[in-house]
Protein backbone atom coordinates (compact mmCIF):
# COMPACT_ATOMS: atom_id res chain seq x y z
CA UNK A 1 0.00 0.00 0.00
CA UNK A 2 0.90 3.52 -0.60
CA UNK A 3 1.20 5.87 2.13
CA UNK A 4 -2.24 7.56 1.17
CA UNK A 5 -3.52 4.08 1.36
CA UNK A 6 -1.84 3.28 4.74
CA UNK A 7 -3.57 6.50 6.27
CA UNK A 8 -6.84 6.49 4.56
CA UNK A 9 -7.44 2.61 4.79
CA UNK A 10 -10.80 2.45 7.04
CA UNK A 11 -10.91 -1.71 8.15
CA UNK A 12 -9.42 -2.06 11.14
CA UNK A 13 -8.35 -5.25 13.62
CA UNK A 14 -9.02 -3.19 16.53
CA UNK A 15 -12.16 -3.46 18.03
CA UNK A 16 -10.93 -0.91 21.25
CA UNK A 17 -7.10 0.22 20.20
CA UNK A 18 -7.09 1.31 23.87
CA UNK A 19 -7.01 -1.33 25.34
CA UNK A 20 -3.25 -1.66 24.44
CA UNK A 21 -2.55 1.58 26.14
CA UNK A 22 -0.10 1.44 28.60
CA UNK A 23 -2.47 3.30 30.94
CA UNK A 24 -5.08 1.08 30.22
CA UNK A 25 -7.16 -0.35 33.08
CA UNK A 26 -9.07 -3.34 32.64
CA UNK A 27 -12.04 -4.15 34.08
CA UNK A 28 -11.34 -7.64 34.91
CA UNK A 29 -8.07 -7.71 37.07
CA UNK A 30 -7.02 -11.57 37.77
CA UNK A 31 -4.75 -13.38 39.67
CA UNK A 32 -4.36 -10.00 42.09
CA UNK A 33 -6.77 -10.59 44.82
CA UNK A 34 -4.60 -11.41 47.65
CA UNK A 35 -2.78 -8.20 46.70
CA UNK A 36 -6.08 -5.98 46.42
CA UNK A 37 -7.28 -7.30 49.69
CA UNK A 38 -3.77 -6.31 51.36
CA UNK A 39 -4.31 -2.96 49.69
CA UNK A 40 -7.66 -2.61 51.33
CA UNK A 41 -6.57 -4.04 54.54
CA UNK A 42 -4.21 -0.49 54.94
CA UNK A 43 -6.79 2.10 53.52
CA UNK A 44 -9.72 0.57 55.32
CA UNK A 45 -8.72 1.94 59.25
CA UNK A 46 -8.91 5.32 57.28
CA UNK A 47 -12.73 4.90 56.60
CA UNK A 48 -13.29 4.67 60.11
CA UNK A 49 -11.19 7.45 61.43
CA UNK A 50 -8.54 5.28 61.93
CA UNK A 51 -4.35 6.04 60.07
CA UNK A 52 -4.30 4.46 56.86
CA UNK A 53 -1.39 1.66 57.37
CA UNK A 54 2.00 2.40 55.31
CA UNK A 55 2.96 -0.18 52.34
CA UNK A 56 5.61 -0.45 50.14
CA UNK A 57 4.29 -1.93 47.05
CA UNK A 58 6.72 -4.31 45.80
CA UNK A 59 6.96 -6.52 42.17
CA UNK A 60 9.04 -6.51 38.79
CA UNK A 61 7.84 -4.80 36.01
CA UNK A 62 4.01 -5.06 34.58
CA UNK A 63 2.82 -7.70 37.79
CA UNK A 64 0.19 -4.75 37.55
CA UNK A 65 1.03 -2.51 40.69
CA UNK A 66 0.12 0.78 39.09
CA UNK A 67 -3.41 -0.82 38.19
CA UNK A 68 -3.75 -2.20 41.34
CA UNK A 69 -3.23 1.34 43.19
CA UNK A 70 -5.88 2.26 40.89
CA UNK A 71 -8.40 0.37 41.36
CA UNK A 72 -8.53 0.33 44.77
CA UNK A 73 -8.15 3.70 45.04
CA UNK A 74 -11.07 4.08 42.42
CA UNK A 75 -13.21 1.50 44.41
CA UNK A 76 -12.29 3.56 47.98
CA UNK A 77 -13.77 7.20 46.27
CA UNK A 78 -16.69 5.33 45.41
CA UNK A 79 -17.55 4.03 48.65
CA UNK A 80 -16.53 7.22 50.84
CA UNK A 81 -15.87 10.41 50.94
CA UNK A 82 -13.53 9.98 54.39
CA UNK A 83 -10.33 9.25 52.74
CA UNK A 84 -8.63 11.17 50.17
CA UNK A 85 -6.72 9.12 47.87
CA UNK A 86 -4.22 10.89 45.92
CA UNK A 87 -1.87 8.42 42.92
CA UNK A 88 1.03 10.42 41.67
CA UNK A 89 3.75 9.30 38.86
CA UNK A 90 6.95 10.18 39.97
CA UNK A 91 8.67 9.66 36.83
CA UNK A 92 6.30 12.72 35.84
CA UNK A 93 6.30 14.70 39.59
CA UNK A 94 9.68 14.61 41.83
CA UNK A 95 9.85 17.99 43.61
CA UNK A 96 8.12 18.58 46.78
CA UNK A 97 6.57 21.69 45.11
CA UNK A 98 5.42 18.99 42.29
CA UNK A 99 3.75 16.49 44.47
CA UNK A 100 1.71 18.35 46.67
CA UNK A 101 0.30 20.42 43.87
CA UNK A 102 -1.14 16.69 42.84
CA UNK A 103 -2.21 16.17 46.04
CA UNK A 104 -3.75 20.36 46.25
CA UNK A 105 -5.42 19.79 42.85
CA UNK A 106 -7.19 16.33 43.97
CA UNK A 107 -8.52 17.99 46.87
CA UNK A 108 -9.11 21.69 45.52
CA UNK A 109 -10.04 20.79 41.96
CA UNK A 110 -7.63 23.30 40.34
CA UNK A 111 -3.65 23.20 40.64
CA UNK A 112 -1.76 25.60 43.01
CA UNK A 113 -0.03 29.19 40.95
CA UNK A 114 3.31 27.83 39.78
CA UNK A 115 5.15 31.44 41.16
CA UNK A 116 4.23 33.03 44.29
CA UNK A 117 3.00 31.20 46.60
CA UNK A 118 5.08 29.55 48.87
CA UNK A 119 5.26 25.96 49.15
CA UNK A 120 4.38 26.14 52.77
CA UNK A 121 1.56 28.14 51.99
CA UNK A 122 0.05 24.66 49.92
CA UNK A 123 0.85 22.56 52.48
CA UNK A 124 -1.13 24.32 55.08
CA UNK A 125 -4.45 24.45 53.22
CA UNK A 126 -3.88 20.70 51.74
CA UNK A 127 -3.67 20.06 55.75
CA UNK A 128 -6.02 22.71 57.18
CA UNK A 129 -8.49 21.22 54.28
CA UNK A 130 -8.31 17.37 55.75
CA UNK A 131 -8.41 18.55 59.52
CA UNK A 132 -11.60 20.79 59.00
CA UNK A 133 -13.24 17.98 56.98
CA UNK A 134 -11.91 15.41 58.81
CA UNK A 135 -10.90 13.43 56.23
CA UNK A 136 -7.87 11.30 55.84
CA UNK A 137 -5.03 11.60 52.98
CA UNK A 138 -3.60 8.27 51.14
CA UNK A 139 -0.75 9.25 48.95
CA UNK A 140 0.66 6.69 46.48
CA UNK A 141 4.38 7.22 44.82
CA UNK A 142 4.29 5.30 41.93
CA UNK A 143 7.89 4.07 40.77
CA UNK A 144 9.40 6.01 43.61
CA UNK A 145 12.89 5.32 42.61
CA UNK A 146 12.60 8.38 40.31
CA UNK A 147 12.83 10.16 43.85
CA UNK A 148 15.92 8.98 45.21
CA UNK A 149 18.22 10.55 42.29
CA UNK A 150 16.78 14.04 43.12
CA UNK A 151 17.30 12.63 46.88
CA UNK A 152 13.56 14.66 47.17
CA UNK A 153 12.21 11.15 48.90
CA UNK A 154 13.40 11.51 52.73
CA UNK A 155 11.39 15.08 52.80
CA UNK A 156 8.42 13.95 50.87
CA UNK A 157 8.47 11.22 53.29
CA UNK A 158 8.19 13.78 56.44
CA UNK A 159 6.09 16.42 54.99
CA UNK A 160 3.51 13.57 54.71
CA UNK A 161 4.06 11.44 57.48
CA UNK A 162 4.44 13.80 60.15
CA UNK A 163 1.76 16.26 59.38
CA UNK A 164 -0.14 15.31 62.13
CA UNK A 165 2.74 16.99 64.74
CA UNK A 166 1.86 20.48 63.41
CA UNK A 167 -1.82 19.71 62.57
CA UNK A 168 -3.56 18.09 65.17
CA UNK A 169 -5.84 14.97 64.03
CA UNK A 170 -4.92 14.51 60.85
CA UNK A 171 -3.89 11.18 59.39
CA UNK A 172 -1.76 10.47 56.51
CA UNK A 173 -0.67 7.47 54.76
CA UNK A 174 2.27 6.79 52.02
CA UNK A 175 1.80 3.80 49.59
CA UNK A 176 5.51 3.82 47.93
CA UNK A 177 5.22 1.47 44.86
CA UNK A 178 8.81 -0.14 43.92
CA UNK A 179 10.06 -2.02 41.20
CA UNK A 180 13.19 -2.55 42.86
CA UNK A 181 14.74 -4.68 45.78
CA UNK A 182 16.77 -2.13 47.62
CA UNK A 183 14.49 0.35 48.98
CA UNK A 184 15.35 -0.29 52.49
CA UNK A 185 18.53 0.82 51.62
CA UNK A 186 17.48 4.17 50.18
CA UNK A 187 15.35 5.93 52.72
CA UNK A 188 17.30 8.07 56.07
CA UNK A 189 17.23 5.88 58.95
CA UNK A 190 15.22 8.84 60.35
CA UNK A 191 12.29 8.13 57.64
CA UNK A 192 12.50 4.57 58.27
CA UNK A 193 11.30 5.08 61.96
CA UNK A 194 8.29 7.10 60.69
CA UNK A 195 7.94 4.67 58.18
CA UNK A 196 7.77 1.29 58.82
CA UNK A 197 5.39 -0.39 55.89
CA UNK A 198 3.26 -3.41 55.18
CA UNK A 199 5.10 -5.05 52.39
CA UNK A 200 2.63 -6.21 49.50
CA UNK A 201 4.47 -8.19 47.02
CA UNK A 202 3.46 -8.65 43.53
CA UNK A 203 5.07 -11.85 42.59
CA UNK A 204 5.88 -12.17 38.82
CA UNK A 205 2.71 -14.28 36.60
CA UNK A 206 3.12 -17.36 35.44
CA UNK A 207 3.00 -18.13 31.91
CA UNK A 208 -0.69 -19.61 32.57
CA UNK A 209 -1.73 -16.41 34.51
CA UNK A 210 -0.23 -14.15 31.08
CA UNK A 211 -1.51 -16.87 28.75
CA UNK A 212 -5.27 -15.70 30.17
CA UNK A 213 -4.71 -11.96 30.88
CA UNK A 214 -3.32 -11.98 27.50
CA UNK A 215 -6.35 -14.03 26.24
CA UNK A 216 -8.96 -11.02 27.88
CA UNK A 217 -7.01 -8.70 26.18
CA UNK A 218 -7.06 -9.58 23.05
CA UNK A 219 -11.33 -9.96 23.47
CA UNK A 220 -11.34 -6.99 24.75
CA UNK A 221 -8.89 -4.99 22.06
CA UNK A 222 -9.65 -7.20 18.44
CA UNK A 223 -12.17 -8.25 16.54
CA UNK A 224 -13.11 -12.05 16.58
CA UNK A 225 -10.47 -14.43 15.01
CA UNK A 226 -8.30 -11.69 14.38
CA UNK A 227 -5.53 -14.11 16.07
CA UNK A 228 -5.28 -17.81 16.09
CA UNK A 229 -4.40 -19.58 19.73
CA UNK A 230 -1.95 -20.98 18.64
CA UNK A 231 -0.19 -17.15 17.21
CA UNK A 232 -1.80 -16.38 20.61
CA UNK A 233 0.29 -19.01 22.29
CA UNK A 234 3.74 -17.87 20.77
CA UNK A 235 3.32 -13.91 22.05
CA UNK A 236 2.77 -15.66 25.39
CA UNK A 237 5.66 -17.53 25.45
CA UNK A 238 7.85 -14.27 24.51
CA UNK A 239 6.15 -12.74 27.36
CA UNK A 240 6.88 -15.20 29.74
CA UNK A 241 10.62 -15.99 28.94
CA UNK A 242 10.69 -12.16 28.96
CA UNK A 243 9.29 -12.02 32.08
CA UNK A 244 7.66 -9.37 31.41
CA UNK A 245 3.43 -8.74 30.61
CA UNK A 246 4.04 -5.87 28.87
CA UNK A 247 6.24 -7.17 25.94
CA UNK A 248 3.06 -9.73 25.46
CA UNK A 249 0.49 -6.69 25.13
CA UNK A 250 3.10 -4.35 23.13
CA UNK A 251 3.33 -7.10 20.85
CA UNK A 252 -0.35 -7.59 20.18
CA UNK A 253 -0.69 -4.10 19.50
CA UNK A 254 2.43 -3.52 17.14
CA UNK A 255 1.50 -6.77 15.14
CA UNK A 256 -2.26 -5.58 14.84
CA UNK A 257 -0.58 -2.34 13.35
CA UNK A 258 1.34 -4.27 11.34
CA UNK A 259 -1.43 -6.50 10.06
CA UNK A 260 -3.43 -3.37 9.59
CA UNK A 261 -0.80 -1.79 7.15
CA UNK A 262 -0.41 -4.63 5.39
CA UNK A 263 -4.39 -4.82 5.11
CA UNK A 264 -4.48 -8.05 6.25
CA UNK A 265 -7.21 -9.05 8.34
CA UNK A 266 -5.88 -11.26 10.40
CA UNK A 267 -2.12 -11.07 12.49
CA UNK A 268 -0.27 -13.69 10.94
CA UNK A 269 3.52 -14.88 11.95
CA UNK A 270 5.09 -12.51 10.08
CA UNK A 271 3.85 -9.77 12.08
CA UNK A 272 4.92 -11.06 15.17
CA UNK A 273 8.29 -11.18 13.99
CA UNK A 274 8.58 -8.28 12.42
CA UNK A 275 6.59 -6.45 15.85
CA UNK A 276 9.72 -8.69 17.69
CA UNK A 277 12.53 -6.84 16.34
CA UNK A 278 10.82 -3.49 17.77
CA UNK A 279 9.62 -4.64 21.46
CA UNK A 280 12.74 -6.91 22.38
CA UNK A 281 15.19 -3.99 21.98
CA UNK A 282 12.84 -1.34 23.40
CA UNK A 283 12.37 -3.17 26.92
CA UNK A 284 15.75 -4.14 27.13
CA UNK A 285 17.15 -0.28 26.86
CA UNK A 286 14.39 0.27 29.21
CA UNK A 287 15.77 -1.90 31.80
CA UNK A 288 19.31 -1.02 31.15
CA UNK A 289 18.72 2.66 31.49
CA UNK A 290 17.89 1.93 35.29
CA UNK A 291 20.72 0.40 36.20
CA UNK A 292 23.49 2.26 38.39
CA UNK A 293 26.81 2.76 37.36
CA UNK A 294 28.41 -0.16 39.67
CA UNK A 295 25.47 -2.31 38.28
CA UNK A 296 26.57 -1.55 34.25
CA UNK A 297 30.29 -2.50 35.10
CA UNK A 298 28.94 -5.48 36.77
CA UNK A 299 26.98 -6.23 33.26
CA UNK A 300 29.68 -5.51 31.66
CA UNK A 301 32.24 -8.08 33.28
CA UNK A 302 29.26 -10.50 32.43
CA UNK A 303 28.65 -9.71 28.69
CA UNK A 304 32.51 -9.74 27.85
CA UNK A 305 33.16 -12.86 29.64
CA UNK A 306 33.39 -15.94 27.14
CA UNK A 307 32.66 -18.22 29.20
CA UNK A 308 29.88 -18.59 32.17
CA UNK A 309 31.62 -17.09 35.42
CA UNK A 310 31.06 -18.63 38.69
CA UNK A 311 29.86 -15.54 40.93
CA UNK A 312 33.34 -16.16 42.80
CA UNK A 313 35.19 -15.33 39.36
CA UNK A 314 32.83 -12.32 38.83
CA UNK A 315 33.23 -10.87 42.44
CA UNK A 316 37.16 -11.16 41.22
CA UNK A 317 36.72 -9.46 38.61
CA UNK A 318 34.56 -6.94 39.59
CA UNK A 319 36.47 -6.19 43.20
CA UNK A 320 39.32 -4.79 41.14
CA UNK A 321 36.98 -2.54 38.77
CA UNK A 322 35.18 -1.51 42.02
CA UNK A 323 36.28 -2.24 45.45
CA UNK A 324 33.58 -3.92 46.68
CA UNK A 325 32.91 -5.65 49.30
CA UNK A 326 30.97 -9.09 48.69
CA UNK A 327 28.12 -8.44 49.86
CA UNK A 328 27.83 -5.02 47.98
CA UNK A 329 28.68 -7.28 44.95
CA UNK A 330 25.33 -10.06 46.12
CA UNK A 331 23.23 -7.19 45.79
CA UNK A 332 24.46 -5.88 42.41
CA UNK A 333 24.13 -9.69 41.26
CA UNK A 334 20.71 -10.02 43.04
CA UNK A 335 19.33 -7.15 41.29
CA UNK A 336 20.43 -7.76 37.95
CA UNK A 337 18.71 -11.50 38.47
CA UNK A 338 15.90 -9.54 39.61
CA UNK A 339 15.49 -7.48 36.53
CA UNK A 340 16.07 -11.25 34.27
CA UNK A 341 19.14 -10.06 32.84
CA UNK A 342 20.54 -12.69 34.44
CA UNK A 343 20.20 -16.60 35.83
CA UNK A 344 22.37 -17.62 38.58
CA UNK A 345 22.56 -21.22 39.07
CA UNK A 346 23.87 -22.72 42.18
CA UNK A 347 26.17 -25.70 41.21
CA UNK A 348 26.61 -27.06 45.07
CA UNK A 349 29.99 -26.63 45.58
CA UNK A 350 31.41 -24.16 47.56
CA UNK A 351 30.54 -21.70 50.50
CA UNK A 352 28.47 -18.76 50.84
CA UNK A 353 26.95 -18.72 47.02
CA UNK A 354 29.73 -18.09 45.73
CA UNK A 355 29.75 -21.32 43.17
CA UNK A 356 26.62 -19.98 41.29
CA UNK A 357 26.97 -20.08 37.94
CA UNK A 358 26.22 -16.31 36.31
CA UNK A 359 24.65 -16.74 32.90
CA UNK A 360 23.46 -13.62 30.48
CA UNK A 361 20.13 -14.38 29.39
CA UNK A 362 20.53 -11.91 26.27
CA UNK A 363 22.84 -12.12 23.20
CA UNK A 364 26.03 -10.04 24.59
CA UNK A 365 25.84 -8.31 21.47
CA UNK A 366 22.19 -6.99 21.73
CA UNK A 367 23.10 -5.87 25.56
CA UNK A 368 25.70 -3.66 24.19
CA UNK A 369 23.43 -2.41 21.55
CA UNK A 370 21.34 -1.06 23.86
CA UNK A 371 23.47 -0.19 26.51
CA UNK A 372 25.22 2.70 24.02
CA UNK A 373 21.80 3.72 22.02
CA UNK A 374 22.90 5.31 18.47
N1 LIG B 1 -3.91 -9.19 36.56
C1 LIG B 1 -3.99 -8.48 35.44
N2 LIG B 1 -5.07 -8.56 34.63
C2 LIG B 1 -5.16 -7.83 33.51
N3 LIG B 1 -4.21 -6.99 33.07
C3 LIG B 1 -3.10 -6.87 33.82
C4 LIG B 1 -2.93 -7.59 35.03
N4 LIG B 1 -1.74 -7.27 35.56
C5 LIG B 1 -1.18 -6.38 34.74
N5 LIG B 1 -1.99 -6.14 33.67
C6 LIG B 1 -1.70 -5.27 32.54
O1 LIG B 1 -0.29 -5.28 32.34
C7 LIG B 1 0.20 -3.99 32.07
C8 LIG B 1 1.16 -3.58 33.13
O2 LIG B 1 0.50 -3.41 34.36
P1 LIG B 1 0.90 -2.28 35.41
O3 LIG B 1 -0.16 -2.19 36.42
O4 LIG B 1 1.27 -1.04 34.67
O5 LIG B 1 2.21 -2.95 36.02
P2 LIG B 1 3.35 -2.35 36.94
O6 LIG B 1 2.84 -1.06 37.51
O7 LIG B 1 3.56 -3.42 37.97
O8 LIG B 1 4.56 -2.18 36.06
C9 LIG B 1 -1.02 -3.08 31.99
O9 LIG B 1 -1.42 -2.99 30.65
C10 LIG B 1 -2.07 -3.83 32.81
O10 LIG B 1 -3.35 -3.55 32.31
MG1 LIG C 1 3.69 0.82 37.27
Amino acid sequence: MDIDDILLYDETLFKNIEAFNPDYIPEHFPHRKSQMEALAICIRPALRNGRPVNAVVLGSCATGKTTAIKKIFEMVEKTSSKVICVYINCQLHTTRFGIFSQIYQKIFGHTPPETGVPFSRIYQNIMQHLSSHDQSLVVALDDINNLFYSKNANKIFYDILRAHEAFEGVKTGVFAILSDIEFRFILDKNVNSIFIPQEIIFNPYNKEEMGNILKERVKIGFYNDVISDDLLDEITEYASSSGDLRVGIDLLRISGNLAEADASKTIEKKHIEEALKSTGSINLTYTLKSLSDDERVLLDIIRQSDNDLTAGDLYNAFNKKINSSYASFNRILNKLEFLRLVDTNFTGKGVKGNSRIVILRFDPEEIQKCMNPL
